[in-house]
């Protein structure tokens, strides 16, 4: 089978780093025609320098990697060093890139490339706050009709918040980017903290990327190791939810995940639920469905696919 076009917009983060590796490690089945960086977790020079040293470590000097939005459309930029350390990627242990980013924005990288590829081509995974691709909707609307899907991490609904208890970090950030998204008409995968809630980490699962003697296998292991602490101490939680990898993992086994579409819609108006999907699981209005919101994972082969992937690196 011809591996599926992908775009991974991106703000590098521990759990985006993972994402972009997997990726990265399935050749056969995906073909990242370019990463794009927004800022999100860590400012844009961060994300892009993070995106730049993953495709590195997977031997991948040749993925087109463009910076993004440096700030949100409308909002202040609101970052998370407190979940995922200074640079992003805290306990990742690597050399700083050599690898340079391509000339032209990330939102024109967008445009472009789904503009001059076939109808329903190119799929694209977000998987921090939607500034590009709301950007790029607003600059050409008609990649709307030309893309094929886009599989997004972001939301959540019966398990509430991260950042604020209505609203999940990537939609909260920029809350107005994903109306944008949320009301193209693009068919959207949504991975909401609903599901990434139980993709946790635990000793057992972070052993298995121990186990793995690569550098790839290393710094997966030791970013992982960092990120964990900080859901461990804050909420209690079991390990590290590894919420970006649930996007990349979706395209390439869609049968680990359950869920059902319905519509969705973002909440741009008050500041106490800013950035909260508001989901009509129950039908309770006669809104057009817009998104397939996933509610269930089976975490065990998630984990198990993720170590057998990056230990091809
Ligand atoms: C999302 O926010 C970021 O902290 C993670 O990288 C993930 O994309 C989870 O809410
Ligand atoms: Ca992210």
């Amino acid at each position: 089978m011809t591996p599926r076009k992908i775009i991974i917009d991106t703000d590098p983060g521990q759990d985006d780093a993972v994402a972009i590796l997997l990726a990265l490690a399935s050749p056969q089945d995906l073909e990242v025609v370019a990463i794009t960086t927004v800022a999100g977790n860590v400012p844009l020079a961060l994300t892009t320098r993070n995106a730049l040293m993953m495709c590195e470590l997977a031997g991948r000097t040749d993925i087109p990697v463009h910076a993004g939005a440096i700030r949100p459309m409308v909002r202040d930029l609101v970052t998370a060093e407190y979940v995922h350390g200074g640079s992003g990627i805290a306990g990742a242990g690597l050399p700083e890139p050599t690898m340079t980013i391509r000339s032209g924005h990330a939102v024109d990288a967008i445009i472009e490339i789904v503009m001059s590829a076939a109808d329903g081509e190119i799929t694209v995974c977000p998987l921090g706050p939607l500034t590009n691709v709301g950007l790029a909707l607003v600059r050409e609307p008609r990649i709307a009709e030309r893309l094929h899907e886009i599989v997004l991490m972001g939301g959540g609904f019966f398990e509430g918040g991260n950042r604020t208890p209505a609203a999940e970090f990537n939609i909260y950030v920029d809350p107005h980017a994903a109306d944008v998204v949320f009301r193209s008409g693009i068919p959207i995968t949504m991975m909401p903290l609903d599901v990434t809630h139980q993709a946790l980490t635990s000793p057992e699962r972070l052993a298995r990327f121990a186990a793995i003697d690569t550098p790839a296998g290393r710094a997966v292991h030791g970013m992982l190791d960092f990120f964990e602490r900080f859901d461990i101490e804050r909420y209690g939680m079991q390990g590290a939810p590894l919420h970006d990898p649930c996007v990349i993992a979706y395209l390439l086994e869609p049968e680990l995940f359950g869920g059902k579409t319905v519509p969705v819609r973002i909440e741009t108006a008050s500041e106490l639920t800013m950035g909260m999907t508001v989901v009509d699981w129950w039908g309770a209005t006669d809104d057009a469905p817009n998104a397939t919101v996933m509610r269930e994972i089976d975490a065990d082969r998630f984990f198990r696919l993720l170590a057998e992937r990056i230990a091809l690196l």
